[in-house]
């Protein structure tokens, strides 16, 4: 099954509840998501025995690996038993994208269920700055238990994402490669990305991945290596002692859309083609006026094929401020 792009249908993301814990201000600002906001009701989330028939489905249609995310993930109760039942499906990979409050207490559940990774974010190790960014005071010692909880259960090597704001924590972006150095994680630096309609996005609070890269290789030195699949999203460094690698996600300099693979899910059931989509395909109706699956598949495929996204290679003033919809409801 290929689009218009002829790019294949391959990762699948899937959002499990609009709802976080933190209130990053790149995602969620407190403003915005204050007491007032209204929340997705609990009826109108897919059960999961809903997520898994579309998962199937899109398995079928050559999904090799599915990564849950929220909002906010390990909010979602039993988050367990729906890894148990993707991972059922077999032959694919289910991974989870978190911000590693709830592992300690997790990890091991979601390990028993099958789960093969986690990515946790983590956007600084100094606390102020940590602090200031999740919006609600949480502590960076908490975050550094819930990534050894996991790696420990087994769901290693994890992946820490730290996305780079100028000016907040561009200044702690060394010092957190330099922490991660031996330890066996794999600290990727993002590239802070116009998502969403509220964050207030400017070019200039962007660091392109190429500063980074240049801030850190001064200090330790590296080199580029091959990326571990095709369409990898992040561009792969290696420590020359051995002491490991990092990577950088270029979404804003050096756009992937050429190779983009991802199909996302949202809580309440509606499919979207791009990150940046201000529209979605309403799977959840379809399935609860008893579509079989054929039906069902039809509207997958409908979907997939007409598939046109590029945003990131034609973004520009103009399409910064389009309406879209938000990070924490389509999933990282
Ligand atoms: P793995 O390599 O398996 O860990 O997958 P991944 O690189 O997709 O990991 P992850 O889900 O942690 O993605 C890291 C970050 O990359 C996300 O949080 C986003 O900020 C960014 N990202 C992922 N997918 C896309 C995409 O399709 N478009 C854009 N523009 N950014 C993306
Ligand atoms: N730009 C880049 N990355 C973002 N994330 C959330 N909002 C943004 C943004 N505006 C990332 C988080 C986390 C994942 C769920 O998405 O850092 O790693
Ligand atoms: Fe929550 Fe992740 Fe969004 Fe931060 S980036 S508010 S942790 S969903
Ligand atoms: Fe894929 Fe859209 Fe991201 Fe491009 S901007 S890589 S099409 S999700």
């Amino acid at each position: 099954m290929l689009d218009t792009l002829k790019r294949p249908v391959r990762d699948l993301r899937i959002s499990v509840t609009d709802r976080c814990n933190f209130r990053c201000g790149y995602c969620m600002p407190k403003e915005i998501f204050n007491r007032d906001y209204e929340f997705l009701a609990r009826d109108l989330l897919l059960s999961f025995e809903e997520i898994t028939r579309a998962a199937r489905l899109l398995v079928d249609r050559g999904v090799e690996k599915i990564r849950l995310t929220g909002g906010e993930p390990l909010l979602r109760v039993e988050l367990e038993k729906l890894v148990e039942m993707l991972v059922g499906l077999g032959g694919i990979e289910v991974t989870v994208t978190t911000n590693g409050t709830l592992l300690d207490r997790k990890a091991g559940a979601l390990a028993a269920a099958g789960l093969n990774r986690v990515s946790v974010s983590l956007d600084s190790l100094d606390e102020d700055v940590f602090q200031a960014m999740n919006d609600v005071g949480f502590p960076v010692a908490k975050v550094l238990e819930g990534i050894e909880a996991a790696a420990a259960a087994g769901l290693g090597p994890v992946k820490v994402n730290a996305v780079v704001k100028r000016g907040v924590n561009d200044h702690t972006v060394v010092d957190m490669a330099r922490h991660f150095q031996g330890t066996g994680h794999i600290v990727r630096f993002i590239e802070y990305m116009d998502v969403g309609a509220t964050n207030g996005w400017r070019l200039e609070d962007v660091v392109p991945a190429a500063d980074v890269v240049a801030a850190i290789a001064a200090e330790i030195p590296c080199e580029a290596i091959d990326a571990n699949y095709p369409g990898e999203v992040a561009r792969r460094y290696r420590y020359l002692d051995g002491s490991g690698e990092f990577g950088v996600i270029a979404s804003v300099t050096q756009p992937f859309c050429g190779s983009c693979t991802r199909l996302r899910l949202s809580a309440e059931g509606s499919l979207y083609t791009c990150l940046f989509a201000n529209e979605g395909h309403d799977l959840r109706q379809l399935m609860r006026d008893g579509g079989s699956d054929e039906d069902l598949g039809d509207f997958l495929d409908g979907v997939w094929k007409g598939r046109t996204d590029r945003y990131s290679e034609i973004r520009s003033s103009e399409t910064a401020g389009l309406p879209k919809v938000e990070m924490s409801y389509i999933g990282g």
